[in-house]
């Protein structure tokens, strides 16, 4: 991305996470909530936050975090403007129609939700993460399923909603989306495929073993330590 100022509206869980992370990488952010005198718990909060983050400086990364008390100022040279406040579509409608007067058309929009369906707010597109070659367990992550969700959504949808289900994942190799990441800087490290709950991820279950395959395939280390790494 090459983008370099974002701003997050609502910093409570969500909104803090992103901040956090952001600010972390190098970003300009500028926050905006509508508690009162939110600032010093969000940045006691931040701090916290950008410790865990792996190479990470707190004290560079809390430099280039600002706080406002109005969406006007927050919004200023926004290149990214990540909503993350409450989950209700008014709220959501509202804000959106703000930031659609206070934004130019060149500033990304995007907005945090958990359970809103598309067609009530309006959006066209929806992603979803789904990989093929996790059909063998979960059969939904074949591309005919999302061909044949879009000819339901076309039909259980009004005619202008144009809603269109979108998997950009979906015929790419395991092994793809590993050199993918490591390209954008993702911490492998903490992240977790296994499907159990252990200290360690086990090695051994379908999950654990497509992902080392991937690593393995894509010649790139896996970090997570392993209780067995059977061969394949
Ligand atoms: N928490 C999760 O695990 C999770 C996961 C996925 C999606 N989401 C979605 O992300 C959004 C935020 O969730 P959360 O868990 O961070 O909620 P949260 O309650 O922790 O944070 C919401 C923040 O929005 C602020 N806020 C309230 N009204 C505002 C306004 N008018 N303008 C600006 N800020 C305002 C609040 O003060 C609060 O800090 C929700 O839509 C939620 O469904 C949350």
């Amino acid at each position: 991305m090459s983008k370099d100022t974002v701003t997050i509206v609502g910093a409570g869980v969500i909104g803090g996470s992103y901040a956090a992370w952001y600010a972390a990488k190098g970003y300009q952010v500028r926050i905006y909530d509508a508690r009162d005198n939110y600032e010093s718990a969000v940045r006691e909060h931040l701090r916290t936050c950008i410790s865990e983050i792996p190479s990470s400086n707190v004290d560079e990364a809390m430099e280039r975090v600002s706080c406002f008390t109005t969406l006007e100022e927050a919004v200023q040279g926004a290149d990214l403007v990540q909503e993350s406040g409450p989950e209700t579509v008014d709220f959501k409608q509202t804000m959106f129609a703000d930031l659609e007067k206070l934004c130019g058309s060149e500033t990304l929009l995007a907005s945090s939700s958990s359970g809103i369906t598309p067609e009530v707010i309006g959006a066209k597109n929806v992603y979803i993460g789904a990989v093929w070659a996790d059909s063998s367990g979960y059969p939904d992550c074949r591309p005919a399923f999302y061909e044949a969700m879009n000819g339901a959504v076309r039909t259980g949808t009004k005619d202008e909603s144009g809603i269109v289900v979108k998997a950009p994942f979906v015929n790419l190799k395991k092994k793809d989306l590993v050199l993918m990441g490591k390209s954008l800087g993702v911490p492998f490290e903490r992240t977790w495929s296994c499907y159990r709950d252990g200290e360690k991820a086990c090695g051994r279950c379908d999950s654990c073993a497509l992902r080392r395959k991937a690593f393995a395939e894509a010649g790139v280390p896996d970090p997570l330590p392993y209780e067995v790494r059977p061969a394949f």
